[in-house]
């Protein structure tokens, strides 16, 4: 593709497809070649050129495009209006303190000891979505409500099936079943789309987006369990597959596959939102089918190292000593290596695992890449995990809005990929 760029953006790689200023007269015998030094650069600069062609297919691309007017139009929050202080690490998962609601950064209103227990306890349980139940059906298992570490009954399997009422789904709070009905609720979830297709009932295709949502972050939460499971992997390609086809097919669906964390973070829902949202952006900047569920497996996975890090390091909650922090670094490489050792994967699928935590700036980890050292995939799941991290809940810190969370990206753009973030923006706001 040609672009027109400001030559302040022209780097070594680009390819040069001409100059805006045609009648100057330039040492070069032409004006179509490769930028193999900062001296033609600078030539060019000397001689007052301001604005030049690239063509991308034929060198290095640009985050510059014709984006940047409309991103300086974009509005955004100033970050010290939303949190008191940035984390030295960048790290979007480490943003805790809010100015806005100063009782929630009482991370001291739980101890060490209560988190501890209650993360064990939640491990026997999976969120579900409330909307996915509807009034008037029939259940055959128990429902939990959990409202901040504390999990109630809603209603009780007891062998006889249970019909749901208004005043069962008007509960506050986050909806949990057992972990060992999973099966139960997926089979509920089926057996709803299938009535609806006979009947025509309205809504369908957002209940079948919600079926593959829930069948996904079932599936991941087995993964983390069990990370070596084949058949759980094959189950996981299978559901990366149906993403991607939904995405494709339905256009903007993206807001209908991901699960809004208001209560809680949990680990299997984070890694299809992120998974889910890739896969939006990548649609968004032109991936085929093969680049997007590549792009999808690995965006899904890009955690799985997590399942080898100390629950207690991973559910602090207060800041991170340096000594835990390196700790949990080692996720990056830990996924990696699950991911080389047990699946026969696309090898490009590892980029997002190894690189999502990469900044733009060289200050990230695990290597300090810099801008194109990053691969494309690596960059997009960066920014999707960033948001994601930032929108979701802890009992020891409140979600923040999509908008102050893009905004709090926006002020950090240095450490993020330009353009993927503008199409982001723009996908989230159609
Ligand atoms: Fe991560």
């Amino acid at each position: 593709m040609r672009r027109k760029i400001p030559i302040s953006k022209l780097t070594i790689g680009m390819y040069l497809d001409g100059i805006d200023e045609s009648w100057i007269k330039t040492p070069f015998i032409t004006h179509r070649f490769i930028i193999k030094n900062n001296e033609q650069i600078a030539k060019l600069k000397e001689l007052g050129v301001k604005y030049i062609h690239i063509d991308t297919e034929k060198g290095k691309d640009t985050t510059y495009k014709e984006i940047q007017p409309e991103m300086d139009n974009m509005h955004f929050l100033k970050t010290e209006d939303i949190v008191v202080q940035m984390p030295k690490s960048r790290d979007m998962e480490e943003v805790v303190f809010f100015k806005k609601d100063s009782k929630q950064n009482a991370a001291a209103k739980y101890t060490q000891e209560n988190l501890k227990v209650y993360y064990e306890e939640l491990n026997h349980y999976t969120q579900i979505d409330r909307h996915t139940l509807i009034q008037g059906t029939i259940i055959d298992f128990s429902l939990y409500i959990k409202n901040n570490l504390l999990i109630e009954h809603i209603v009780e399997y007891d062998n006889r099936d249970i019909e749901l009422t208004g005043g069962m789904l008007s509960r506050e709070g986050d909806f949990h079943i057992k972990r060992e009905d999973n099966y139960k609720y997926i089979h509920y979830l089926k057996e709803i789309v299938r009535l609806k297709s006979l009947n025509g009932g309205e809504q369908l295709q957002q209940l079948k987006n919600a079926v593959i949502r829930e069948n996904s972050k079932l599936l991941m939460q087995e993964l983390f369990l069990d990370p070596r499971s084949g058949e759980k992997i094959k189950e996981c390609k299978t559901s990366v597959e149906n993403i991607v086809d939904t995405i494709q097919r339905n256009g903007n669906v993206v807001s209908n596959l991901i699960t809004i964390n208001k209560y809680d973070y949990y680990t299997y829902t984070h890694s299809v939102n992120v998974s889910v949202l890739s896969v939006g952006i990548g649609i968004n900047l032109g991936l085929d089918k093969d680049e997007l569920y590549i792009l999808g497996i690995g965006s899904m996975l890009h955690d799985i190292g997590k399942c080898k890090i100390p629950n207690f390091i991973l559910n602090k909650p207060t800041r991170l000593t340096e000594k835990e922090y390196s700790v949990i670094k080692q996720h990056v490489l830990l996924g990696k290596k699950i991911l080389i050792e047990h699946y026969n994967f696309p090898s490009e699928a590892v980029y997002p695992v190894i690189e999502h935590h990469e900044k733009l700036t060289g200050q990230g980890y695990p290597n300090g890449l810099k801008r194109d050292e990053i691969h494309l995939i690596g960059r997009i799941t960066g920014i999707a995990d960033a948001y994601d991290a930032l929108t979701t809940a802890r009992p020891y810190k409140k979600a923040l809005s999509p908008f102050e969370s893009l905004s709090i990206l926006r002020n950090q753009i240095e450490d993020f990929d330009e353009f993927i973030f503008y199409k982001f923006v723009k996908m989230l706001s159609n």
